[in-house]
């Protein structure tokens, strides 16, 4: 070896071995030891994951995580693809992940307009679906997947995004089949699957406040119907500077006066512009190389924030979902690099993970 290389190699080894104590340190506070008594803290897994080939992330999720909720196994397309053919096998592996290790195991979603296949909105003759037999067709399935995990999956998103913008029933062809009683009878149709799980809706833009007032009166109208309902969902997929810690705090405020849980289950921070058609490609694209300090810092106060609203009413929140473990995992990227969890890509903590450690602890 030459003298340069000799010297930069020393300089690297010690580099190492300063920092590798700090790094070590830094992963051994767990989120999951921090959370305040009834609230848990989770992350969604992906197939990799839950099927234990991603070894680094089953270890790390492992130590911070006392929650799972699938990324996409439990949707209609993946379990059950054709009218007469359930997919059970990595879905399986799923809630075993979690029993193993006697996580909260979370079931996510029953009923959506999304991810489901097209067969289901088919009728015999080839047009839209009637509406006997689409009632037919959701009850055979919550039946089928709920019952199969009675006992184990924890709570359902029974029903996600029924709402639109305006407050009003989102036009989807469950809506449109059935009828406006669609969601009535998926909650009790899960119910009747699996009496001891919990039962929520789930949906996004709930700061936006006639979106919030259309949620809340569907929970109202279920309440009213003797329809049981636990808890309701904020997806959270949130921005750096939007929606405000004001709005955050007031829409936590407004569902918990329905006397439901409130979770936050899907939680991230999106840093990317908009995505502007004909854009500069790098304007719409910032951050490939990098986070650049600033945004680690800016990133790390709009966590902290965020959970100093979760802690300063602890007593409305049961569960706090991060969507994706870090940020190589984040649906977010589409195509483009994104960094919008406590994870950077190499799964070492970011400023934000020392931040939300920082409340938690100053909470105890
Ligand atoms: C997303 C998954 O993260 C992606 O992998 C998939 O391609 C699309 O769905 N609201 C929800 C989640 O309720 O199920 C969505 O998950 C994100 C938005």
């Amino acid at each position: 070896m030459t003298a340069p290389h000799r010297t930069t190699a020393i300089l690297a080894l010690a580099a190492a071995l300063w920092l590798a104590p700090l790094l070590a340190a830094r992963q051994t506070v767990a989120l999951k030891d921090l959370m305040p008594k009834g609230m848990v803290v989770g992350v969604a897994l992906n197939q990799r994951q839950s099927d234990g080939v991603d070894t680094a992330a089953v270890d790390l999720v492992t130590k911070q995580f006392t929650q799972i909720s699938p990324e996409n196994l439990l949707k209609f397309q993946p379990i059950h693809p054709a009218d007469d053919r359930y997919a059970f096998e990595a879905q399986d592996r799923y809630v075993q992940f979690g029993v193993d290790r006697k996580m909260q195991v979370i079931g996510h979603t029953l009923v959506w307009h999304s991810q489901t296949p097209a067969w289901v909105f088919q009728g015999k003759d080839g047009g839209a679906v009637d509406r006997d037999t689409l009632l037919a067709r959701m009850r055979d399935h919550i039946l089928t997947v709920v019952g199969r995990y009675k006992g184990r999956i924890h709570g359902w998103d029974v029903v996600n995004e029924a709402i639109d913008e305006d407050g009003s029933l989102r036009k989807t062809p469950w809506l449109n089949a059935i009828g406006e009683d669609y969601i009535a009878k998926a909650f009790a149709i899960a119910r009747e699957a699996d009496p001891g799980a919990e039962l929520y809706y789930n949906d996004f833009n709930l700061e936006k406040p006639a979106k919030r007032a259309g949620v809340i009166r569907l929970v109202k109208s279920l309440q009213s119907q003797g329809i049981r309902i636990d808890g309701i969902g904020n997806q959270a997929h949130w921005r750096l500077e939007t929606p405000s810690i004001a709005e955050i705090e007031a829409t936590l405020l407004d569902l918990r006066s329905t006397g439901l849980e409130v979770m936050y289950t899907e939680l991230d921070i999106n840093l990317l512009p908009q995505a502007a058609r004909g854009a500069d490609p790098s304007a719409a694209n910032p951050y490939v190389t990098g986070l650049p300090d600033d945004m680690q810092q800016a990133l790390a106060r709009r966590y902290a924030d965020i959970f100093g609203v979760f802690l300063k009413h602890r007593d409305a929140v049961s569960r706090v979902t991060f969507w994706g473990l870090s940020d190589a995992d984040s649906w977010l990227n589409r195509g483009r690099t994104n960094h919008p969890l406590l994870w950077d890509r190499q799964r070492q903590p970011k400023p934000a993970f020392d931040a939300v450690v920082k409340v938690l602890q100053g909470a105890r």
